[in-house]
């Protein structure tokens, strides 16, 4: 049993059987084409890889995928080390092989061999739809997940507008967020927020719909970017820094009407601490658990925080 990346023609074998997972409303033809789009993305050209577990044979008996993101690690002399981390998708084994303790042996050598091939890595990360369990015994630590759900609706207020953001603007919007005060943090790059709108671009051509008329808004020095989750009927918030309850209100005020417009039900925020206290006083904000989607985290080196330390924006998701 040995760890091997996967050639063109193995990854294509994958989106056919990896589309029992993921690829429904997709026919396995569409599947197969949107993941070749998105493995053509510049993001993914950038960093990602696929990995096969392999019996001898050769026949395939696990796989994921591992994106990379710049990290950030405080000294103890307060500064911060840029470094690697990982974050790891699309763990999948067939129907008929699981239970054997394929996926849990390929987390262990994948986290083996990003430690011994990255100097500077600091993590690997993941978001797990199937609990904490599976990955815990490969040494991940969860994060504790909590959305704020606010209904898609035409804005009411009257509050002061906020400019809408193209796909053009995201370099520049992401440069208005301040970094966290935190120990660690992973932190995405405008490829990685224009890959989650190449997700979107993808299933509103594929589907037929109309995608969202902005990917985020500015208002004051408070800024928002967002996506469409069209299968979920969702608009996903992937960062938002709002310096004022008026601000937070406004953006998602504008973010309801946007996704109102685009036919979705809801928008979502994933719970950050900064942020938190700001969206909860949202007017028709609701604080759920998070169905799927539990960040984990396993140091690649000595020195990370514990995990409930690290702040996951949703642009992180893979
Ligand atoms: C999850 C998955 C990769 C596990 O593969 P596997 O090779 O059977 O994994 P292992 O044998 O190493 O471990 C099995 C463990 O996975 C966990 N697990 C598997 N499916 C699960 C699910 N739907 N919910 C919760 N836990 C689950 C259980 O803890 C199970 O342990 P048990 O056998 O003691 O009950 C496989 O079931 C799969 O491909 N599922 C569909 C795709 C998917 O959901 N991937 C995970 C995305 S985060």
């Amino acid at each position: 049993m040995h760890l091997v990346l996967a050639t063109e023609a193995q990854k294509a074998e994958r989106d056919r059987v990896t589309h029992a997972a993921w690829g429904s409303p997709l026919t396995v033809e569409q599947f197969h084409q949107r993941e070749l789009r998105l493995r053509a993305h510049p993001w993914c050209t950038a960093g990602m890889n696929t990995w096969l577990l392999r019996e001898d044979d050769g026949s395939v008996l696990a796989s994921c995928e591992t994106f990379h993101n710049d990290s950030h690690l405080r000294g103890p002399d307060g500064q911060y080390a840029p470094g690697d981390s990982f974050s790891i998708a699309s763990v999948f084994t067939e129907d008929h092989l699981r239970r054997h303790g394929h996926a849990t042996r390929l987390m262990d050598l994948v986290a083996t061999e990003l430690e011994r091939a990255s100097p500077r890595g600091h993590a690997a990360v993941l978001f797990s739809d199937v609990g904490a369990s599976l990955y815990r015994r490969s040494g991940y630590e969860e994060v504790p997940a909590w959305d704020w759900d606010l209904p898609a609706r035409e804005a009411a207020s009257t509050r002061p507008g906020a400019s809408l953001l193209k796909d053009g603007d995201v370099a520049e919007a992401l440069g208005r967020f301040r970094r966290p005060d935190a120990p660690f943090y992973l932190w995405p790059s405008p490829a990685q927020v224009d890959w989650h709108l190449e997700r979107e671009r993808i299933y509103a051509e594929l589907l037929g719909r109309p995608r969202p008329e902005a990917c985020g808004a500015v208002v004051g020095e408070s800024t928002a970017l967002w996506a469409m989750m069209a299968r979920h009927g969702e608009l996903v918030v992937l960062m938002l820094e709002a310096r004022s309850d008026e601000d937070a209100a406004t953006l998602l005020e504008t973010a309801g009407a946007v996704a109102h417009r685009a036919g979705l039900a809801k928008v979502v925020v994933w719970e950050q601490p900064d942020t938190a206290p700001r969206v909860a006083r949202v007017p028709g904000a609701t604080r759920v658990p998070r169905d799927g989607s539990l960040p984990m985290v396993r140091p690649l080196r000595p020195g990370l925080p514990p995990a409930p330390a690290i702040p996951f924006p949703r642009a992180l998701w893979v």
